[in-house]
């Protein structure tokens, strides 16, 4: 049998990183934070001077990246950069990119690599769709914009950044409408994945959703 995949898709915010953590955590995986991918790719953009609406270059720039996860820290060529990729300006250049082909293609192989044994727990947007299609258990996680903007403006400030309720509500409403109608592996559930609303329910209660479901399975 294939090695084991967890895939946990949807919006901005709406807690995929954590849960993704909380459930690996439990079942002694890997996780992979695709979005990270993207957000390395686009910190790599601003930094390098890469022309943003070049699309053969942005996913040259995704080739050429040296990245390491280690713990908590996010090395882009031995430097941590965990924090700067969480900024919101790196994010809506994330969001921008990711719609090109060539990127998405560029990362690929370099998303599948982390499908090693026992198990990985990998979260995005087209996890379930277009990088683990045949994924054993498929999650789509969602919450209200409201909740998902609290969130992420809670986030930031421990974190340490400034935040605008505001400001941050229309920028999520703005990625996920963009991430939802691109042409390239738009953010959807895959036909098999369970949905999962986690507006009501704290941190625990949706790991353990998600864990109920893959004891399940058998
Ligand atoms: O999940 P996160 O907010 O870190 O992702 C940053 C951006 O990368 C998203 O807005 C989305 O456009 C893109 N992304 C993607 N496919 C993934 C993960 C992230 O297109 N699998």
């Amino acid at each position: 049998a294939r090695i084991p995949v967890i895939t946990i898709d949807g919006p901005t915010a709406s807690g995929k990183g954590t849960i993704a953590h909380r459930v690996a955590q439990a079942l002694g995986w890997a996780v992979l934070d695709s979005g990270a991918l993207y957000r390395l790719t686009a910190l790599a953009v601003q930094q390098q001077g890469v022309d943003e609406d070049d699309e053969n270059a942005v996913a040259q720039a995704a080739q050429r990246l040296d990245v390491a996860f280690q713990g908590e820290q996010v090395l882009l060529s031995g430097i941590d950069v965990a924090g700067l990729i969480r900024q919101e300006s790196v994010g809506n250049l994330a969001s921008k990119i990711a719609a090109y082909a060539p990127l998405r293609q560029a990362l690929l192989e370099r998303q599948r690599a982390f499908r090693l044994a026992p198990g990985l727990v990998a979260d995005g947007r087209d996890m379930g769709t277009v990088v683990f299609p045949d994924a054993p258990l498929k999650i789509f996680l969602v919450a209200d914009v409201r909740a998902r903007a609290e969130r992420r403006c809670k986030q930031l400030k421990e974190k340490g950044f400034s935040a605008n309720l505001t400001r941050l509500l229309e920028d999520m409403r703005e990625r996920d409408e963009r991430d939802r109608t691109r042409a390239n592996a738009p953010l959807l559930a895959a036909a098999d994945a369970k949905t999962v609303d986690s507006s009501a329910l704290s941190i625990d209660e949706t790991v353990n959703v998600v864990l109920d479901f893959w004891s399940s399975l058998g």
